[in-house]
């Protein structure tokens, strides 16, 4: 299998496009805005800035350049690169179980952004009344054969595009939908900013109120950031393989960082204006996309059609991280077991209908079940965010910054010495070394209440 020659990116436009579209997704429409609007605003926001710089970024870094120097799936990536013996590759395990708890909840909410798109259309969700639209999601959660069918058929579009390949699959994908998601973005925006009480908005985006701060928000944040990211789990690592050798990892990362950023904040430059304006609690949590959109939506003039503009741009977000979120079983099963990648797509997709359903219904026929007082779609979110993916990233960046080797890591982030880039190295060797895994594992044990 590894004589073969191995799908990658083959453009440097590619490579970001397809970075980018993993970073970008439900996190930015969904995730951030119900977060930060629970949280108290700017003071998360801030707190998640320190986190995406001090430690989602140098473990995303190092993802990409052990996965590009390996060019295998993450498993057999840490087991090359690992020292004999040595058990790194649970890595690559823990990953992969990260992987299909993420895509059990997160298909589920794919699944509600695409049946939304219908409903914006049919404009059964057009209501000015939050009561309304209240209903109108309850009705769609609540129904196990509306919730599944949804999933389901999510899993199947995105293992359609998967059987596709690498290149002709996921980078071809991206290339086309990046740009048309910011587009889309950039039109919200406009609309939200001239709406009344835009300022209120942006101000409570903006100004800092650390009132709410508290060890656990300040782990939400964390897990945000890796989240956000896609870091801790292997998805940048398989990416990693699929980059070419003479691309600048450094620097493409950092725009990656700088573009998800962006979309994050246009996203809360679309949402907060328009919920403020209309008198909405900013707070919502997590269903503020799916109940307060909507009824903001319907009082702004053409609100139908922007409406679906909106669920558009958020299952065009969803794709892309989709894609790279189940190309890690997909690759793993096809190289270490040597499945062909249909079979490989096919059994990925079959087991994450299996285990996702259990997460579609946990707001109808599995609403009692429940573990540490979560249904399973509210376990599954926060074991991966708040544990595998901070655990995960702990382990990446202390196989980075020690047992891979100093030399190993200059050479590989430097493209063999073509780039100039030793101090840029120097600092991420300390981060990943002294800073990251200390700082991960403090805020993790402390938002967990372990101390
Ligand atoms: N980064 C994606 C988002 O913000 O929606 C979610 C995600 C994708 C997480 C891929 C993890 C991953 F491996």
């Amino acid at each position: 299998m590894k004589q073969q020659k191995r799908a990658g990116f083959s453009s440097s436009f590619g490579v970001l496009a397809a970075t980018l579209g993993s970073a970008v997704g439900l996190g930015n429409i969904w995730k951030f805005p119900y977060l930060t609007g629970a949280n108290g605003g700017a003071g998360f926001l801030l707190i998640y800035l320190l986190a995406t710089l001090l430690v989602g970024l140098p473990v995303m870094i190092a993802e990409i350049t052990l996965g590009r120097r390996a060019k295998v799936n993450p498993i057999s990536t840490m087991e090359q690169l690992a020292p004999k013996g040595r058990p790194w590759w649970l890595v690559g395990v823990i990953g992969l179980v990260a992987a299909f708890l993420i895509v059990a909840f997160y298909s589920e909410v794919v699944g509600w952004v695409f049946a939304y798109i219908v409903k914006a259309i049919d404009g059964s969700i057009l209501s000015s009344d939050r009561h309304v639209t209240e209903a109108a999601f309850a009705s769609l959660i609540s129904n196990p054969l509306q919730a599944l069918l949804w999933q389901w058929g999510v899993l199947l579009f995105i293992g359609g595009i998967l059987m596709l390949g690498v290149t002709k699959g996921i980078e071809a994908i991206a290339k086309k939908l990046m740009p048309l998601l910011f587009l889309l973005l950039l039109l919200l925006c406009a609309v939200s900013l001239s709406l009344e009480k835009a300022g209120e908005g942006l101000a409570f985006l903006f100004r800092p109120d650390f009132s709410k701060l508290s060890a656990a928000v300040v782990l939400t944040a964390m897990g945000l950031a890796f989240f956000k990211l896609s870091v801790g789990m292997g998805t940048m690592m398989t990416y990693g393989s699929y980059f070419r050798d003479d691309q600048d990892i450094p620097l493409t990362t950092l725009r990656v960082m700088a573009a998800d950023l962006g979309v994050s904040m246009l996203a809360g430059i679309a949402i907060f204006p328009a919920v403020f304006t209309f008198g909405f609690a900013p707070s919502a949590g997590p269903s503020l996309v799916f109940i307060t959109i909507p009824a903001v939506f319907s009082q702004i003039p053409m609100g139908q059609a922007l409406m679906v503009v909106f669920f558009i741009l958020a299952a065009v977000a969803a794709t892309g991280a989709m894609l790279s979120l189940m190309e890690v079983p997909v690759v793993i099963f096809h190289e270490r077991l040597g499945w062909s990648r249909r079979k490989a797509t096919l059994v990925t997709m079959l087991s994450l209908a299996a285990l996702g359903s259990v997460c579609a219904l946990s707001n109808s026929t599995l609403a009692g079940f429940t573990l540490f007082n979560l249904n399973m779609f509210d376990l599954f979110d926060f074991v991966s965010s708040n544990i595998f993916l901070p655990v995960g990233g702990i382990a990446i960046a202390l196989f980075a910054g020690w047992a891979w080797g100093k030399d190993n890591f200059r050479q590989a982030i430097s493209n063999q010495g073509r780039l100039r880039n030793g101090t840029l190295a120097n600092v991420l060797l300390f981060l990943l070394r002294y800073i990251s895994p200390v700082l991960i594992l403090l805020v993790m044990l402390k938002g967990l209440q372990v101390f």
